[in-house]
């Protein structure tokens, strides 16, 4: 069971990627096999709506995410971890998602060559604020939905959570839990 981590944040270190750390340890002491994106070290252009991808379901932007397009295809589970930024997601992370884009043909269905590796995939969402009400990520949890419904994926149970100061949610014992869980859960 592959199972994927995107780190939305630039912090590196900071209370997105504890997170994600913790999701990944749950889904690797449940047997799966992870790996760690950090959407920041890559090179990811935001779309650019040429259509091209609608024919050939490959994107025509060579950066770095066309090697991620490969790795969400092949993965079984997907976990991304994002702080909001002005009532939103990053930059990285809208960038990242707006590509996703490349998995569409003309009439916004997902490709038939993509459909079996697409059809049950799982997709986890951990998401950050420095307000204490963690609704006011809700907008980064719609997109996920939307976009996971709109694609035929299963999102999981979502986990919100809020700190400020970088590193300050290593200290909280249950949201770190509540992180592990999700990891542990998304591989069976
Ligand atoms: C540019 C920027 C914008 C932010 N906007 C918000 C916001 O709109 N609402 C909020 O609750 N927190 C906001 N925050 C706080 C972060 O969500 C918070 O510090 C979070 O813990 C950062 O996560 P990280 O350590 O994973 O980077 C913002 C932080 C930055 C740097």
């Amino acid at each position: 069971m592959e199972v994927l981590g995107i780190l939305g944040s630039p912090r590196m270190g900071g209370n997105s990627d504890i997170l994600l750390e913790q999701a990944l340890a749950g889904a690797k002491d449940a047997g799966g096999e992870t790996e760690k994106i950090i959407l920041s070290k890559k090179k990811i252009s935001g779309c650019f709506d040429c259509g091209k991808c609608n024919e050939t379901g490959v994107c025509a932007i060579k950066d770095d995410m066309l090697e991620i397009h490969k790795k969400i295809l092949e993965a079984d589970v997907v976990i991304h971890s994002v702080p909001v930024y002005f009532w939103a997601m990053t930059s990285q992370m809208k960038a990242y998602l707006d590509r996703w884009c490349a998995f569409f043909d003309a009439q916004w269905r997902v490709h038939k060559a993509y459909l079996p590796k697409m059809k049950g995939k799982r997709i986890g969402l951990i998401t950050v604020c420095g307000d204490p009400n963690v609704s006011t990520a809700d907008p980064i949890v719609h997109s996920f939905k939307n976009t996971c419904q709109f694609s035929g994926l299963k999102l999981l149970d979502v986990v919100q959570l809020s700190a400020t100061e970088k590193g300050e949610i290593a200290q909280n014992e249950a949201a770190k839990k509540k992180a592990y869980d999700l990891g542990r859960k998304s591989v069976k």
